[in-house]
């Protein structure tokens, strides 16, 4: 979607020739560093040199905002003369702008938004680690359809932004529409889902950070269509990061659930990762261990794996519950990458029934 408008604007820029070099002015890289936002704000750098005319920017202004889609315009103009020296003294480079329409020039320090209340989407429950691969997104995708399968209205935000894959997880992968300005979230199972695994290349490097994250967050609360809902999940890249920042910046949540293997060095960063949550006053609602032990598909038979009790000691440590234990099955990975999830793929399963199990004790939360 929005590369498609990136594309389109540098269609238009192209048309645009600087009467001075005879060139045009992406040839030339004097329009440059070209950002779109979602919801189609445009900004680029235009680097002017004192002999250049200085309505260009005006022309270029006008230009992009009669391309289709682009609802703002913001254009930077910079000294050409002044870019190229900074540029090639390698300790000042230019500041890389970031394609987020507040924030104009050099990184400031912005003062923190006030979380804002979305009564419409119901109990906001984070899905977090500390560290990648235990299974968040695997607990979180069935948490929600195991809700959805009990008749509740859930929702499933994948802000790991960094490798998004609910889609997959989930079988629905095309890009959401929009409709009277919202996006269209796709559906699978009973569940409403959007992802930033829908609106960007699958190969396009997610070099997203800061700013952009609470950007693309705060779109995906907001101008996201989800209608009413009693839960929605969002799904955490591992970690204390940006994500998680933005999240409790950006919506009043009801709390986190963490995920954890049993292992300690995962349970130590689950440790940081539940106590930053802690920190900006956002509770964590429980602990789930994922792959506690290993279940043969074949025998059915639980083998215990290396390290044990890891979610115990996390919750004991942070003196909150610990919501469930989930062993490490097979098919539970398979159903991920097929779009069907264990708790519909196979319901009658230990690990579906333990899903299902922690779902049920989330219902029952104030
Ligand atoms: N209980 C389980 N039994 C079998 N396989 C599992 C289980 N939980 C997760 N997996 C598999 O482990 C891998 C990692 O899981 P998942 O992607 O959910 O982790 P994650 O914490 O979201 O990872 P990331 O940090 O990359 O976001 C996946 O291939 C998934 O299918
Ligand atoms: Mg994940």
């Amino acid at each position: 979607m929005s590369a498609n408008l990136t594309a389109r604007v540098s269609a238009a820029l192209q048309q645009i020739t600087n009467p001075r070099t005879g060139e045009d002015l992406v040839s030339s890289e004097q329009a440059t560093n070209i950002a779109v936002t979602l919801d189609g704000r445009v900004r680029l750098e235009l680097r002017l040199a004192s002999a250049d005319d200085a309505t260009l920017a005006r022309t270029v202004r006008q230009a992009i905002e009669k391309v289709e889609g682009v609802t703002g315009v913001h254009v930077d103009v910079r000294d050409a003369l002044q870019v190229t020296v900074t540029a090639d003294a390698p300790a000042a480079k230019p500041p890389r702008s970031l394609p987020v329409m507040s924030q104009p020039g050099a990184p400031s320090t912005p003062k923190a938004p006030e979380p804002e209340s979305y009564p419409n989407l119901g109990r906001i429950i984070a899905v977090s680690s500390g560290k990648g691969g235990v299974g968040k997104s695997t607990v979180t995708v069935n948490l929600a359809v195991a809700l959805a399968m009990q008749g509740k209205r859930v929702g499933l935000l994948d802000a790991d932004i960094y490798g998004p894959n609910l889609p997959l997880m989930l079988g629905v992968n095309e890009p959401p529409k929009v409709e009277n300005e919202k996006i269209v979230p796709l559906e699978a199972h009973g569940v409403k889902v959007i992802s930033l695994g829908f609106l960007i290349e699958r190969d396009q490097p997610a070099i997203w950070r800061g700013p952009i994250v609470m950007k693309i967050i705060t779109q995906f609360l907001r101008d996201v269509d989800w209608g009413q809902l009693d839960f929605l999940f969002v799904d955490m890249p591992p970690g204390t990061g940006d994500a998680q920042l933005s999240l409790v910046q950006a919506a009043k949540i009801e709390g986190a659930v963490i995920v954890t293997t049993p292992q300690e060095v995962s349970v130590g960063d689950a440790l940081r990762g539940a106590k930053m949550f802690e920190r900006v006053g956002v509770p964590v609602l429980g602990i789930v261990e994922n792959m506690s032990w290993f279940e043969s598909p074949e025998t059915g038979k639980p083998m215990a794996i290396f390290g044990s009790g890891g979610g115990q000691r996390l919750a004991t440590e942070l003196g909150v519950p610990l919501l469930g234990q989930v062993p490490l099955y097979p098919p539970v990975g398979e159903g991920g990458d097929s779009g069907r999830p264990i708790v519909m793929a196979d319901p009658a399963c230990s690990a579906a029934t333990k899903l299902v199990e922690i779902a049920g004790k989330l219902q029952q939360k104030p």
